[in-house]
């Protein structure tokens, strides 16, 4: 068994008397994408924030490496190669690809003119790696789909050092089509195999499509994990919904 790359043991996180996450373990190996799942107000954002150095947790330790880590900002996490990449995306849609792509981080000559040519090509072969063959990065993000949006963020994340890829509900606001494009621009982040990826999802069948392990939050705690192997569809379902068995929802539903 390797080290995951990056793991995290017992992580609470409280909001004043609000317990928001208590004692979440989660392991993430290079090479491989850990769906996390669970309903409205799992605690699933709460999670990312205290990996990506937004939170602080109130007690619980992250490893990186198995190395003990503790982030006390976002620059924290994200030089130690936490790359978050939030369901707003953080693109501005009038400015180019290219410009989105270096955003505070331009390439620039002596005399502090941008190197442009040399962005806008490095822009062009870094989302061309990952699946788009996107020929104009001079044009607006405004001129791209949801799904296009989607890679450039996630290679910008990784072209910036991103070692561990958390991915904020990347398929939710896109039509059926988009979304496939975004699971397979995931899967071939995967195959190149020295990113870990944290894939936050509502959708079963996404995390079917690219899931190699599974963790299920519920109220904060840990109510399943495993291997993809290991959860069946319907302990997959029974696990979706809180912990809950189908049928007594089912009846409920029956009731109204
Ligand atoms: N800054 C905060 N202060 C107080 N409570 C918070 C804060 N952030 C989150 N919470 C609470 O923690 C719980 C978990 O929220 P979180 O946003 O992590 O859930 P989630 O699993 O991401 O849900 P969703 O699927 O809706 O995005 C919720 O009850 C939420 O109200
Ligand atoms: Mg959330």
């Amino acid at each position: 068994m390797t080290e995951p790359y990056l793991r995290v043991e017992k992580i609470s996180k409280k909001f004043g008397p609000f317990i928001a996450l208590n004692g979440v373990d989660l392991e993430v190996h290079a090479g491989e994408v850990h769906a996390l799942l669970g309903d409205n107000g799992a605690g699933k954002s709460t999670l990312i924030k205290t990996l990506a150095g937004v939170h602080q947790p109130t007690s619980g330790r992250l490893y990186i490496e198995g190395k003990p880590v503790s982030f006390r900002s976002p620059r924290d996490a994200s030089d130690a190669g936490i790359g978050t990449v939030y369901q707003d995306l953080a693109v501005n849609p009038l400015m180019s690809v290219t410009r989105n792509f270096f955003m505070g981080r331009e390439l620039k000559g002596p005399l502090g003119t941008l190197r442009m040519k040399e962005m806008d090509q490095i822009a062009h072969d870094e989302m061309l790696k990952i699946g788009i063959d996107f020929r104009d990065p001079t044009q607006a993000v405004g001129t791209m789909s949801g799904g296009q949006r989607q890679t450039l963020a996630i290679a910008r994340a990784i072209y910036f050092g991103a070692r561990v890829l958390i991915l904020d509900e990347p398929t939710s606001a896109l039509g059926q089509k988009q979304q496939m494009e975004v699971l397979k621009t995931i899967k071939r982040v995967k195959k190149r195999g020295d990113i870990a990826i944290i894939f936050i999802t509502h959708n079963e069948i996404h995390s079917r499509l690219v899931g190699d392990r599974f963790t299920f939050l519920a109220l904060g705690q840990v109510i399943g994990a495993g291997r993809s192997e290991e959860i069946d569809d319907e302990e997959m379902r029974r696990l979706m919904s809180g912990g809950t068995e189908m049928g007594d929802l089912a009846g409920e539903l029956a009731a109204i």
